[in-house]
């Protein structure tokens, strides 16, 4: 048994359980009339409702407890002040280094990380003002127009997250591509939209090994060089890293002078604060950018002063564990009311999957309970057309996070004339998605609706148990003024602080994945026999059968 399943604080709320898991929120809402002001609490504009949870105060001291005991505060602190916090790679956890608008110096070994992050920020500043300001001239003296950032992982979901949440602050002039993918298709279609004279490749790689992102700028970089009749020195202008690897940035061909850096104690998942973010400022410009660093900055002052109950993100977490944990939900819902958060959720899939997804703790012992949920989502209303049946009467318990502006950055009846503003039909589903999880309808209702109709009674009966909505399914609600640079900063940050918070509780190594390793490995030793027409026999047989299909089929 690992020590946490057997703690106190563990028991205790396991103990609690019992008896709050029939408890209905109906119940909790008739007897306190205060429950929204109890449960929830605000940082700067961001409203964040948890009262449509199956809590009590009962139940938040016990999880308080519970975080107490596991030391999260000690553990904020130890990655906060520069601690190798991530054993297994032996390294410090710093991407709050990267927004430390303080500039209070933070010590990795013996020496302040800051004059490096702000010299780095000051590079990406000038550069990135040259290439809106276009100062920064392509091969052929023509202004850039096109950005096409070439990485995968973290070196993508966070500058297309912010871009797509950030594009009523993007200027006009730029086009912003983002290519992953290492299916050739990615990169095909990219490039038909771009003119070589007037593109710039940004190669996006933390360790610049990555197959997929050498991939992808390797056949860009051929593209480019071939449309200018081979001429090589066209990369210079036409080509910037983002990397921590000059090395081998330099032997790509790139200029280090168009190498913007960052360093090991910067995670992938964490890295749209580094060098990794230049798309962000090059689409959004960089006092922009700098403005989602000061949002992030903030969250993170608010994380490391508070406790209990007056900390968002702890708090949040701690909701999160009691379902994971106590009542065996397996997921998580990211539900954004704003088209442009799409992708919000499929960022945080690796935000939580990539740190949390762990089956050992940090001593190498096999966990005794669940880690990591399954994170995913869509935006609304889209997602209430598709998947919101299983959340509301399908047999799993599925916490969601509904997140919405109150403000549109688009108001229709004004920029185009339509008949009716979108925002509240909008939100009213959002405030209707809650209420119905949490509250549902039951018999007594159902039957009073149908006896509305000319239906016969037999059918009534058999259609009642289909429309009753049993109700009692948690979920917070976030709810801010607008998605300015500033408010997305922030949210980010209260989820990655949400993540940390679960994973120093679990006591598992948020920093690491190393289960992303093998699947690489074999597909290195794979690649080399997908050569040729002979057929593979060194794998097991299904493998075998799946080569030799494409063997024969290619
Ligand atoms: O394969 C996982 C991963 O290592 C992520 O953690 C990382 O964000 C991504 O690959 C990309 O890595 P890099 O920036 O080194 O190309």
């Amino acid at each position: 048994m690992s020590d946490l399943t057997s703690s106190p604080a563990w028991k205790a709320l396991e103990a609690h359980y019992g008896t709050m898991k029939n408890v209905h929120m109906k119940e909790l809402f008739a007897n306190d009339s205060e429950r929204f002001h109890k449960y929830s609490m605000k940082f700067e504009d961001i409203l964040l409702d948890y009262s449509k949870n199956r809590v009590a105060d009962s139940t938040m001291d016990l999880l308080y407890a519970l975080a107490e005991q596991q030391d999260v505060k000690g553990k904020a602190q130890a990655m906060f002040s520069g601690e190798k916090i991530n054993s297994t790679e032996d390294r410090t956890v710093l991407h709050i280094a990267l927004r430390n608008q303080s500039n209070k110096p933070i010590y990795v070994d013996g020496e302040d990380v800051m004059p490096a992050v702000n010299e780095t920020l000051e590079r990406i500043k000038a550069f990135t003002n040259q290439v809106r300001d276009g100062t920064w001239k392509g091969h052929t003296g023509k202004v850039i127009t096109a950005i096409v950032n070439i990485g995968i992982g973290g070196s993508d979901l966070g500058p297309v997250m912010a871009c797509e949440a950030l594009k009523p602050y993007a200027a006009d002039h730029l086009k912003m591509h983002f290519c992953s993918n290492v299916d050739g298709t990615h990169i095909a279609e990219i490039l038909k939209l771009c003119d070589p004279e007037t593109t710039l490749f940004l190669i996006a790689s933390k360790t610049f090994t990555t197959q997929e992102t050498m991939t992808n700028a390797n056949t860009a970089k051929t593209w480019l060089v071939g449309n200018f009749d081979g001429d090589e020195t066209s990369v210079a202008k036409h080509f910037a890293a983002l990397s921590t690897n000059g090395d081998a940035v330099s032997a790509f061909g790139i200029d280090v002078t168009n190498m913007f850096g960052f360093w090991n104690w910067v995670g992938g998942r964490y890295s749209l604060w580094s060098a990794i973010g230049t798309p962000i400022a090059l689409a959004i410009g960089f006092d922009n950018w700098m403005e989602m660093h000061a949002g992030a900055h903030a969250v993170d002052q608010h994380f490391l002063q508070y406790d209990g109950k007056d900390n968002l993100p702890l708090t949040l977490a701690l909701i999160g564990l009691w379902y994971n944990n106590f009542f065996g939900a397996e997921t998580v819902a990211i539900l954004p009311y704003d088209q442009y958060m799409h992708r919000f959720a499929a960022y945080f899939q690796q935000g939580d999957m990539e740190s949390n997804g762990k089956y050992v703790d940090m001593n190498g012992k096999r966990m005794q309970t669940q880690t990591g949920p399954i994170i995913f989502g869509e935006p609304g209303t889209n997602g209430q057309h598709a998947f919101y049946q299983l959340i509301h009467q399908g047999t799993k318990i599925i916490p969601c996070d509904f997140v919405a502006p109150c403000q549109s950055q688009n108001n229709l009846p004004e920029k185009l004339g339509a008949p009716v503003d979108h925002h509240p039909i909008l939100l009213s589903n959002y405030f209707a998605q809650t209420e119905a999880l949490a509250f549902g309808k039951d018999e007594s209702q159902v039957k009073a609706e149908l006896d509305k109709t000319d239906m016969s009674e037999a059918e009534k009966t058999a259609l009642v148990p289909h429309k009753v909505f049993e109700g009692n399914r948690p979920s917070n609600s976030f709810l801010f003024k607008k998605l300015t640079p500033r408010t997305l900063g922030s949210l980010i940050a209260i989820y990655e602080m949400k993540i940390f918070c679960q994973g120093a509780i679990w006591n598992i190594n948020s920093f690491d994945q190393w289960g992303v390793e093998l699947g690489k490995q074999l597909a290195k030793a794979i690649l080399p026999e997908l050569d040729g027409d002979s057929p593979v026999s060194s794998h097991d047989s299904s493998t075998n059968g799946l080569i030799n299909y494409y063997k024969t089929n290619k």
